[in-house]
């Protein structure tokens, strides 16, 4: 097998995907510091106790050091090489977050034990389906008084509707948690309390029938071992076909915060999470293993340096390999571009690394070209497809302070929904400009931008918009007829796309029910 084969074998790149408070960062840091990226637990900047004003933020993006090296972090671990893609979970959840799940193959689904599943957790699964992306399953916070695990796992199966699979079960909670079960091997993990924020030892007791599993579990002994029973009969046995199909999912319990079943989980993943995938274009396939480069942008990151307007633009690197100083396509605008200083991410080394191969995310610096979905490669017309817009849920018409400076505010609006920051909306029955985001920090941004970088001081009014979606039919006289009856509701999105904007869920349903034959929907494509 050649070097380059290897090196893209080796890759595991996925996300963390959970509710706000779930443990995300925690698990995050506790990840780096198996991959010894780190050398303490504590050290990852961002924040700590929660949550984070937008100005915060903002200081933060403008913090190139911080904003680029958490966005993806690269550590190696059990002959891996982990990148994990950073997806915002506070405020500043945005479409970004969306978009990140494109560039992955596969997740970690953190849950809150004592919780169960929440909202944001589903969505972002709707997410994941669409791409049938393969997902673990960590349940967290086992130190702390938790619900029923198998009512969660009920849960995660009737609400995510994906089936689950636990490898380890956590034997007892809070005062009384013990450690994990591993279902497979027949081995206990024993928890080493006051532990988080080091990587505790690896303590087994092998056989849980064992005189030191029935030492360690004393009075409740018994009643585990019934348990198991029951757990075993009321779950699935992993199936590797239905965890890459993304219909089942691996559960592992612990504990993020005292460092306990991460360990576990982590060894597993780096064994049965997929290495890079193969991607579809428009034409064909592209598999990992070609030597030929290839990538494509989900993520462009705005005020890495006020100054320059400069801008990263992330991409994941689908084939073939990166090196300094290379000569790659940038296929929408049909020209070769020399890339000399591409930005990688190998968390805790801040030496450049010079190389990423397929499966690994480089950064590369934008001065306005490049936008969300383009695509470059070492020379082939191709378009990977997969990266889309997501239909708003949050709308705000934009006035401008100084009405002279109309040419102004629409060439910034252009130009930051082009690069995925907001969403543009004109509708037809008026000259509004209507922005759409997913998460409500986005237009923060945007006002701060436009006022940065175009020099516009703008406003936000209400608007009566409740949610959007991407009209089509390929009945042409049936479009016609219906513009001509929805005029109230149609808009042009910033690329140019029909759009119906409605005040209500209610308006949306009956519009759907009136046009069988008109598509109505809440992707798009870039
Ligand atoms: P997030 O990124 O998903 O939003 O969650 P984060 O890791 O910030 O964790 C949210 C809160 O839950 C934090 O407490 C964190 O310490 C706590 N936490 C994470 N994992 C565990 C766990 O396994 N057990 C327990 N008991 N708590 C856990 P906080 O009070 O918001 O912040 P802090 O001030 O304690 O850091």
């Amino acid at each position: 097998m050649s070097d380059f084969i290897q090196e893209v074998n080796k890759r595991r790149t996925f996300a963390i995907i959970s509710h706000p408070d779930a443990g995300k960062t925690t698990i995050t840091e506790k990840l780096l510091l198996f991959g010894n990226a780190i050398k303490m637990a504590g050290t990852v900047k961002g924040k700590k106790s929660g949550r984070m004003a937008t100005s915060d933020w903002m200081a933060m993006e403008q913090d190139r050091g911080i904003s680029i090296t958490t966005s993806v972090m690269q550590f190696p671990y059990n002959g891996r090489m982990v990148n994990l893609l950073d997806t915002p979970g506070h405020e500043d959840f945005s479409e970004d977050t969306y978009r990140t799940l494109t560039a992955v193959d596969s997740c970690l689904m953190v849950i809150d034990g004592a919780k169960g599943v929440e909202d944001r957790t589903i969505k972002l699964m709707n997410v994941c389906r669409m791409r049938e992306t393969p997902i673990f399953t960590f349940v967290n916070k086992m130190d702390r008084e938790v619900r029923d695990q198998i009512e969660v796992m009920d849960e995660i199966e009737s609400i995510l509707k994906i089936d689950c699979a636990p490898i380890t079960w956590p034997i007892g909670m809070a005062k009384s948690f013990k450690g994990v079960y591993n279902l497979y091997t027949d081995t206990i993990h024993v928890f080493q309390p006051g532990k988080g924020h080091t990587i505790p030892d690896d303590v087994r007791i092998q056989g849980l029938e064992s005189d030191e599993a029935k030492e360690l579990l004393g009075d409740y002994h018994e009643e585990f071992v019934d348990e198991i029973e029951l757990v075993r009969g009321a779950s699935h046995e992993f199936d590797m076909e239905e965890f890459m199909a993304g219909q089942q999912t691996p559960v592992f319990f612990g504990t993020a915060l005292a460092n306990f079943g991460v360990r576990e989980m982590l060894y597993y993943f780096t064994e049965w999470a997929p290495g890079p995938l193969p991607r579809p274009t428009e034409n064909r396939e592209v598999e990992p293993s070609e030597e030929k480069f290839s990538g494509f942008i989900f993520k462009i990151q705005a005020n890495m340096d006020p100054k320059h307007r400069d801008r990263i633009a992330f991409m994941r690197v689908c084939s073939g390999k990166y090196t300094r100083n290379m000569k790659m396509k940038h296929v929408r605008i049909g020209k070769d571009i020399k890339i000399a200083d591409a930005v990688t991410f190998m968390a805790g080394d801040r030496e450049q690394v010079e190389e990423a191969v397929s499966g690994d995310i480089i950064g590369l610096h934008n001065h306005g070209t490049i936008q969300i979905g383009d695509t470059f490669t070492q020379g082939e017309e191709l378009k990977f497809t997969g990266v889309p817009h997501f239909a708003p849920e949050l709308f705000k018409r934009v006035r401008l302070k100084d009405p002279l400076k109309m040419k102004q505010l629409q060439k910034g609006l252009q130009q930051l929904s082009e690069e995925g920051a907001t969403q543009l909306f004109m509708p037809q029955r008026n000259n509004d400009l209507i922005l759409g985001a997913v998460g409500v920090l986005q237009f923060d941004v945007v006002l701060q931008r436009l006022k940065d970088e175009y020099k516009v001081d703008a406003i936000y009014e209400h608007v009566n918009v409740n949610t959007a979606r991407w009209v089509e039919c390929s009945d042409n006289k049936m479009l016609e007829d219906f513009k001509r009856k929805n005029v109230e509701n149609l808009a042009i999105d910033g690329g140019g796309h029909l759009t119906y904007l409605a005040p209500t869920r209610v308006n949306l349903s009956l519009a759907e029910e009136r046009w069988p034959d008109v598509k109505f929907r809440n992707t798009r494509e870039h």
